[in-house]
C-alpha cells in the first residue's frame, strides 16, 4: 500500500537541502488532527472556516479571491495556528482570471505554445494579486466527443497537440520558479480518462483499454509530469470499473512508480465521497480508506479524511506512515511555493489586472484562435472602403457575457469588448451599421425578430451573423445530445440567405457544432469559439483584414452527431473506406443485393470524413507546399529529419501552421493512420518561401506494445508535411534496429 511513498525511516538521513527535509521535520511535529488538516481543502466562506484554520484543521482553501480575506486566512494559519503552516489557495483559472482569454479549446486552435504560455502567465499573475497560489488547470483530457460540455475546457482530440500546449500552460502558471510571487502551482487534471465519458455525457463511466489509455489519454499527463507540474487532480469518472479517486493502478503504478511524480494529488469536488455512490465502496469510511490508499493526498470539499481517518488509524486499517507521506507531499509544494517565507499578498506589488498589456495579449490570442472554415469568392476580408452598409445580426454580436465562455468565475462582462462595438470602431463613419439581434438568446424558438433582420440584410451590402451557443451550453455538466446550432438559428440563416446578400457567419461556441445544414447557405464561416474579453476587436481585425486568420482546428468537426467519435488518427481497420468504395443512401437501388454497397467502414448517410478535419483552417493567402525530404533510413536511437518548402503564393502576409504527420505502417499493436508529430507557426510575406524542418528522435515514434512496454519498432513509415491532417505532400522512411 505504501508503494513509492517515501517512508519515514527512509527520510531520516535525507540531506538538509533535500526537498523532503523540511516536510519531514514538520510532519514529525504534527498531531494527527494537524496532519489531516493539511489534507483538507475547504470552500471559502464556509461558516467556521476561521476557527478551523486557526486550529490547523484546514490546509487549503478554494474559491476565496477577496485578497483581504485571503490575507486574514493566511494570518490565522501562519500566526495563530500552532505550527504556522500557510494555506494553499486554489482557484479555477481555466482561461484567465480577470482578463479572460479564449476558452482552452480556442487557445488550442492557435497551435501556438508561446501564446498559450503567455495567457497562463497572465492568469497566474492576475490570480496571484488576489492571493491565489494554486490553480486547477490545465485540463488535459483527450476528448473526441463534442457532445461533452467540457470539450470547451480541453485542448482537443490529439495527444501531441494537447501535450505540447498543456506543458506550455504549466510553464505559464509555474514560471521559471514556483517561488516567484507571480507564479502559482498548476494542476494536471482530470486523471484520467474523463474525456472519454460514455456518450459524451459528463460524469458517466469511461471504458478504455490499457493500450489506448497509455497510447492516447495518458500521454499529456506524462508530458505534464515532465514539465514539472506540482499537482494532479483525480477525475470524477469510473475508469474501467475503478473510479479514478480510488484507482491504485492510475495513481500508484502509473503516476508514482512509472513516472516518479513527486507532487501531490487532490481529489475532485467530493469525489472521495462519490466512491460510494459509484458502488465502489460500501460507505464513507471505506471510501476514505480506498482514496488514501490509492494515492489521493488531499480531499477537495469533503470531510471524510478529517472525520474518518482517525477511526481507520485506531482500528489499524491504515498505517500512519501513509498519512505522513501524504502530508509531506502537500507540504513539499507549500515549501516550493515559498509560502512559509511569503504567505501574504500585497496587490500593489502586482500589475493591475486587465491592464492594457494583458488586454492586448488577450486580443492577440483570440485572433490566433479563430479558424476560417469557408471563404467563397474571397468575401473576407471585408473592405470598409467598398462597403456602404453592413448588417450585424444575431444575439451574440453584442453580448459581453456570452463571449466569455464557461468557467469565468472572476471575469466581468463589463470589461468585454463586443463584436458590435469593435465593428463600429473599425468602420467609423465609413459605412452604416444596421444591428438586429433577431433572437433573444441563442436558444430562442421565436422568430419575431426575423423580419427586421431580413430587412436589415436586404438594405445592406453584406451581413455578418454572430450565432452559435451561449456560454451555459458548454462546460461542466452541460452536454448536448444534438450539436446543431440551437434554437431557431438554422431557420434564421435560411431566411437571411434567401436575400441573396453575401453572408459571413461568425460562430461563437464552446464546442464544434454540426454546421452541415447551414454551410452551403453562407459565403464565409469564421469559427471564434468563446473568445473572451477581447473577442470583439480580435474578430473585427480578422473580418476587416487587419490580421489574416491562422487558427487550425484542434478537433475534427463532424457532419452529424452520429459520426461521433470522429477523429483523424483512426485505426485503418481491415476494411478501410475510400471515396471510390462508398455510396450514399440516396444512390442505392431498390432491392440492392446485400454485398453491393462496398464492404468498408463508412456510414450510408454520412460517409467517413468529417465536415472539417483536424488541423484545418484557411487563410486570406494561399500557401504552397513542395519538395518534401525525409531521411530514408535511421537506426533506433538516431533522429529522423523531415523538411519541405512552404511558400506564400498569395498577396498578403500571413502565418501558417505547418504540420508534420507520421504513420507507422506495421506495429505489434496496430497504429493510427496518421499521428501529429510536430508543428511550427511560420510567418511569410507574399511570395516568400521557407524551408521548414522537423527532427524526431526514434523515441518519439514509440508506442505501448501488447506487453505495455514503450517501444519503437523497426519498420516502414510514411510522413506528411502540410496545412492540415489531410496533407498531400508525403515521403517515407525506414527505421532499422540499432547496429
Ligand atoms: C469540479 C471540476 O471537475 C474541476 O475541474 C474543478 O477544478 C473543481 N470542481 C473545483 O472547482
Amino acid at each position: 500500500m505504501l508503494r513509492n511513498q517515501r517512508l519515514n525511516d527512509e527520510l531520516e538521513n535525507e540531506a538538509a537541502d533535500s526537498p523532503w527535509a523540511r516536510p519531514r521535520d514538520l510532519v514529525a511535529q504534527m498531531t494527527i488532527e494537524e496532519k489531516l488538516g493539511q489534507l483538507s481543502q475547504v470552500n471559502g466562506g464556509t461558516p467556521d472556516l476561521h476557527d478551523a484554520v486557526r486550529e490547523g484543521r484546514v490546509g487549503s482553501v478554494l474559491n476565496e479571491v477577496n485578497v483581504d480575506e485571503v490575507n486574514e486566512l493566511q494570518r490565522l494559519a501562519v500566526e495563530e495556528s500552532r505550527l504556522g503552516i500557510p494555506l494553499l489557495v486554489g482557484r479555477d483559472l481555466i482561461h484567465g482570471f480577470k482578463t479572460i482569454f479564449p476558452i482552452p479549446l480556442g487557445q488550442a486552435a492557435s497551435w501556438d505554445p508561446s501564446a498559450v504560455q503567455c495567457a497562463a502567465a497572465i492568469a497566474a499573475v492576475e490570480g496571484a494579486s488576489s492571493g491565489v497560489n494554486w490553480t486547477f488547470s490545465p485540463m488535459i483530457d483527450i476528448t473526441r466527443d463534442p457532445r461533452w460540455g467540457r470539450i470547451a475546457e480541453s485542448l482537443g482530440e490529439d495527444p501531441h497537440l494537447c501535450s505540447v500546449l498543456g506543458a506550455a500552460m504549466i510553464r505559464g502558471f509555474q514560471g521559471a520558479s514556483l517561488e516567484d510571487p507571480e507564479s502559482i502551482a498548476a494542476c494536471a487534471k482530470h486523471f484520467a480518462g474523463y474525456g472519454a465519458s460514455e456518450g459524451g455525457m459528463d460524469y458517466s463511466a469511461a471504458d478504455i483499454s490499457e493500450n489506448e489509455l497509455r497510447n492516447v489519454h495518458l500521454r499529456p499527463f506524462k508530458a505534464a509530469v515532465d514539465a514539472g507540474v506540482s499537482t494532479f487532480m483525480a477525475s470524477f469518472s469510473d475508469l474501467n470499473g475503478v473510479p479514478a479517486s480510488g484507482n491504485v493502478f492510475l495513481m500508484r503504478q502509473i503516476l508514482r512508480d512509472e513516472w516518479g511524480f513527486e507532487g501531490f494529488v487532490v481529489s475532485d469536488w467530493e469525489s472521495i465521497r462519490e466512491l460510494t455512490v459509484h458502488g465502489f465502496t460500501a460507505n464513507e469510511r471505506e471510501a476514505a480508506k480506498a482514496a488514501a490508499e490509492a494515492g489521493v493526498d488531499m480531499e477537495m470539499a469533503g470531510d471524510l479524511y478529517r472525520r474518518l481517518i482517525p477511526e481507520l488509524l485506531e482500528a489499524e486499517e491504515i498505517d500512519e506512515q501513509l498519512i505522513d507521506a501524504m502530508v509531506r507531499n502537500v507540504l513539499r509544494v507549500k515549501f516550493e511555493l515559498g509560502l512559509f517565507e511569503r504567505a501574504y499578498t500585497d496587490p500593489s506589488k502586482y500589475p493591475e489586472p486587465l491592464n492594457a498589456e494583458h488586454l492586448e495579449l488577450a486580443r492577440d490570442v483570440a485572433a490566433k484562435s479563430c479558424v476560417l472554415l469557408k471563404n467563397d469568392d474571397q468575401v473576407l476580408p471585408l473592405s470598409k472602403q467598398d462597403l456602404q452598409s453592413i448588417a450585424v445580426i444575431g444575439p451574440l454580436a453584442d453580448d459581453g457575457y456570452e463571449q466569455l465562455g464557461t468557467w469565468v468565475f472572476d471575469g466581468d462582462s463589463r470589461h468585454s469588448q463586443t463584436c458590435l462595438q469593435a465593428i463600429h470602431s473599425v468602420v467609423g463613419d465609413e459605412a452604416q451599421v444596421r444591428w438586429v439581434p433577431a433572437m433573444r438568446t441563442s436558444r430562442s424558438r421565436q422568430d419575431e425578430g426575423f423580419a427586421l433582420a431580413v430587412e436589415a440584410v436586404q438594405q445592406s451590402d453584406v451581413a455578418i451573423l454572430f450565432l452559435g451557443e451561449e456560454s451555459i451550453l458548454s462546460g461542466e455538466a452541460h452536454c448536448r445530445a444534438s450539436i446543431d446550432l440551437p434554437g431557431n438559428q438554422e431557420q434564421l440563416i435560411d431566411e437571411l440567405s434567401n436575400t441573396g446578400k453575401p453572408i459571413v457567419l461568425v460562430v461563437l461556441a464552446g464546442r464544434p457544432l454540426t454546421l452541415r445544414n447551414v454551410i452551403d447557405k453562407v459565403s464565409a464561416v469564421l469559427y471564434a469559439w468563446h473568445p473572451g474579453t477581447m473577442g470583439g476587436p480580435a474578430i473585427a481585425d480578422l473580418l476587416f483584414g487587419v490580421e489574416s486568420p491562422s487558427g487550425k482546428l484542434p478537433v475534427s468537426f463532424p457532419r452529424s452527431v452520429g459520426q461521433v467519435p470522429i477523429y483523424y488518427s483512426k485505426k485503418n481497420t481491415g476494411r478501410p473506406p475510400s471515396h471510390e468504395s462508398i455510396c450514399h443512401i440516396d444512390e442505392i437501388d431498390g432491392k440492392a443485393p446485400q454485398t453491393s454497397l462496398g464492404m468498408s467502414a463508412f456510414y450510408l448517410d454520412d460517409g467517413f470524413t468529417p465536415l472539417f478535419p483536424f488541423g484545418y483552417g484557411l487563410s486570406y493567402t494561399r500557401f504552397e507546399y513542395r519538395d518534401i525530404e525525409v531521411s530514408s533510413h535511421v537506426a533506433i536511437g538516431e533522429r529522423v529529419r523531415f523538411s519541405a518548402t512552404v511558400q506564400n503564393v498569395g498577396e498578403r502576409a500571413a502565418e501558417e501552421v505547418v504540420q508534420l504527420y507520421v504513420r507507422d505502417l506495421v506495429g505489434s499493436v496496430t497504429r493510427p493512420v496518421k499521428e501529429l508529430k510536430g508543428f511550427q507557426r511560420v510567418r511569410l510575406e507574399p511570395c516568400e518561401s521557407q524551408r521548414v524542418c522537423f527532427e524526431l528522435h526514434t523515441d518519439e515514434l514509440a508506442f505501448y506494445n501488447q506487453k505495455m512496454q514503450l517501444v519503437t519498432e523497426p519498420g516502414h513509415f510514411h510522413a506528411w508535411i502540410g496545412s492540415s491532417s489531410e496533407p498531400e505532400l508525403w515521403g517515407e522512411f525506414e527505421v532499422v534496429a540499432a547496429s
